[in-house]
């Protein structure tokens, strides 16, 4: 049995939703299971990562996890599993984690790194996942997409490698469903560098229709994004934002190495969610 934790998420769904394809014996977990809808094959089980106390019955029978980065989960997560039997754990951490940094670069970081020592100190057979920028941090815009032409934002030309969510659940599936990817850790970018005006220009012309981002005040769209991110994590991504603006973004062979097959296009996933824009 494996548990899928994060089944909700952009990346927990398409695992769910690879493994239930290739057959394997599933069970999902969310806060809430009323709000969801899952195959009739898959379990589905209430459990808060938040608690160890509430993963006794998600974890039991269950050989191998797909853990969504809770912060300040690890220690417990740990613990339960241990006892539950549990042997292998794919963590989605982050691309933010610096194996080099004797302090990590702020919260995200932080909270990633310290789940990631957890699993690394504990005798599970551990595999890491470290995505950079989500693609689907985009569909950030689809209100203003929506509404017309323009997609207002900070640094018009911050660079990143946007990874498909897809491609991240494939190399989850591969690690949980086969041997060799344990103690491995996996850095995951799409296949190019893009700018926030570059991605945006794509988003118009798989609409057909012109799109273009209209750089603002970073402190005014700052205060925007008050509203729903919390202050400490806003800073990181200003950080990034601005430290991006004129590089190249790196890409890696994570996806490819790991799957077999070369990562997705930001086109091919605007393609993919074009509906949402
Ligand atoms: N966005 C990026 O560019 C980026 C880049 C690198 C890494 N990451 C990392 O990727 C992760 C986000 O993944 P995502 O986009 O797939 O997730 P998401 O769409 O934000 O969904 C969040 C998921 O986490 C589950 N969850 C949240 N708190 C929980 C708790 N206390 N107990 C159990 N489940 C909980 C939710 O489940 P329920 O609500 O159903 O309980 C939901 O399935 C984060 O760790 C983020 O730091 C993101």
């Amino acid at each position: 049995m494996i548990l899928i934790t994060g089944a909700t998420g952009n990346v927990g769904r398409h695992v769910l939703d690879l493994l239930v394809e290739t057959g394997c014996a599933v069970r999902a977990l969310t806060r809430d299971p009323q709000r969801v809808m899952w195959p009739a094959e898959v379990d589905i089980v209430a459990g808060d990562l938040a608690d160890a106390a509430s993963l006794g019955p998600a974890l039991d029978g269950v050989d191998a996890v797909f853990l969504f980065a809770v912060p300040g989960s690890g220690p417990g997560f740990v613990t339960a599993a241990r006892q539950a039997g549990v042997r292998k754990v794919v963590l989605l951490s982050s691309g933010a984690v610096d194996d080099d940094a004797e302090v990590q670069d702020g919260p995200i970081a932080s909270y990633h790194a310290e789940i990631e020592q957890a699993l690394r100190a504990s005798e599970l057979e551990w595999t890491f996942l470290r995505p950079d920028v989500f693609a689907a941090n985009t569909l950030m815009w689809t209100g203003q997409t929506k509404s017309g032409d323009v997609v207002r934002g900070a640094y018009a030309e911050a660079a990143a490698a946007p990874v498909h969510e897809i491609d991240i659940a494939a190399v989850a599936v591969a690690a949980l469903t086969q041997d060799g990817h344990a103690g491995r850790v996996y850095e995951l970018t799409g296949p190019e560098s893009l700018t926030h005006a570059e991605q945006a220009q794509i988003i118009g012309e798989v609409l057909g229709r012109p799109i273009r981002f209209a750089d603002l005040p970073p402190e005014s769209v700052r205060q925007a994004m008050s509203a729903h991110v919390p202050a400490p994590v806003l800073d990181g991504i200003f950080r990034v934002w601005s430290a991006s603006v004129g590089r190249t973004a790196p890409t890696t062979t994570g996806v490819e190495d790991v799957t077999g097959r070369p990562a997705r296009s930001y086109r091919q996933w605007v393609v993919d969610h074009a509906a949402a824009f």
